[in-house]
């Protein structure tokens, strides 16, 4: 099984991408947010730099509904020495929408078909897809697929809902088995893979599955990947034969890995590389504590971090006082 991290705006920057892929990996690919600008803008061009990247396997993403654009961004990634791009069309967020842009672009077929014929024919690179099943209703994924399956697209990737489901909401693995029935392309899954029994949900529903992409779930629990990518045989196992026996051997395999991963300081290291990271490049202590404070609402989901522990951290004026909270938390034993 292929693992990909997803791409996430403000989350996982080259900082955090790489801080994960040396304390954590287990990713097979790593994509970084959206780019967006015909020059890019130097938040966006940072993020891409080789030099800023040089241990990663990255795929940079681009969002536009225009074919100057994309090209003209296509070129300067190839100049930069990638040799994929991905194309986003699943943003939700209300502006990128409102433009026609991400997946609000699902919004009008016709003219993404006439923006693909483009691309693809002129693109210097493969280029893969980042899509959402539709706009409503799950009655537009059957054209979307029959659209897609008219280009070379070097792999599609599906996160199986809506635009109008947000991030909310059960994703439809359904719709991923149909795309896996009408697509000949290789197809990733995404949404909600945050755990091993949505993993081995999704490996029951759709068996043929050879790559997931995790957001939330990653960031929230930085283990998860390579517990994954380690248990891969015993939820083979477990798809074929639903025993109570296979289910005890598979919960026990899962929880020696656990067990042999759960290693707290290692997330303390982890944790300090990307503040120091985000120190040596921002300016001033508050947009860090920003970014810090950001991550550590994804972060003590898994982390059953107390209430009142969160809250400190919220209201941490100085990374001194920030500094000593996070201590507190890691010798409370997370
Ligand atoms: C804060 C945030 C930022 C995101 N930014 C991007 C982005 O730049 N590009 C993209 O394709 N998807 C973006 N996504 C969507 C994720 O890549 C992913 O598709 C989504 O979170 C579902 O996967 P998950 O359930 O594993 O988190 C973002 C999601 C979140 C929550």
């Amino acid at each position: 099984m292929k693992i990909y991290l997803a791409p996430m705006e403000g989350i996982t920057t080259y900082i955090y991408r790489n801080a994960y892929h040396k304390y954590y990996g287990g990713i097979d690919t790593y994509y970084t947010p959206f780019v967006a600008n015909r020059t890019l803008k130097s938040r966006e061009l940072r993020d891409v730099l080789p030099e800023n990247n040089t241990a990663l396997p990255l795929v940079p993403q681009i969002l536009t509904n225009k074919t100057d654009v994309f090209l003209e961004i296509i070129e300067q990634l190839k100049d930069m020495g990638y040799n994929e791009v991905n194309f986003n069309l699943g943003c939700p967020s209300g502006t990128v929408v409102a433009k026609g842009r991400g997946a609000g672009f699902l919004d009008d077929p016709t003219e993404l078909e006439k923006f693909l014929d483009i691309i693809y024919d002129k693109s210097p690179l493969p280029i893969s897809i980042k899509t959402r099943l539709g706009i409503e209703s799950l009655y537009e994924w059957e054209d979307l697929l029959k659209m897609y399956a008219k280009f070379p697209i070097k792999e599609l990737i599906v996160h199986a809902r809506t635009l109008s489901q947000q991030y909310g909401g059960t994703p439809h693995m359904e719709a991923f088995k149909m795309a896996q029935d009408m697509l000949s392309c290789p197809l990733c899954y995404n949404g909600d893979i945050t755990d091993t029994d949505t993993y081995g949900k999704l490996l029951k529903e759709c068996p043929d599955t050879t790559a997931v992409m995790i957001g939330r779930g990653a960031i929230a629990d930085p283990e998860l990947p390579v517990i994954l990518k380690h248990s891969n045989f015993n939820f083979n196992q477990f798809c074929t034969s639903s025993t109570d026996n296979n289910e005890k051997i598979f919960n026990n395999n899962i929880s020696e890995w656990r067990n042999n991963f759960m290693d707290y300081s290692k997330f303390l290291s982890f944790h300090d590389e990307i503040l120091t990271g985000y120190r040596d490049y921002m300016s001033g202590e508050q947009p860090v504590l920003y970014k810090m404070k950001e991550l550590w609402t994804l972060w003590s989901q898994h982390r059953n971090v107390d209430k009142k522990i969160l809250k400190k951290i919220r209201k941490a004026q100085s990374i001194s006082a920030y500094q000593s909270i996070v201590k507190q938390i890691y010798f409370n034993g997370l």
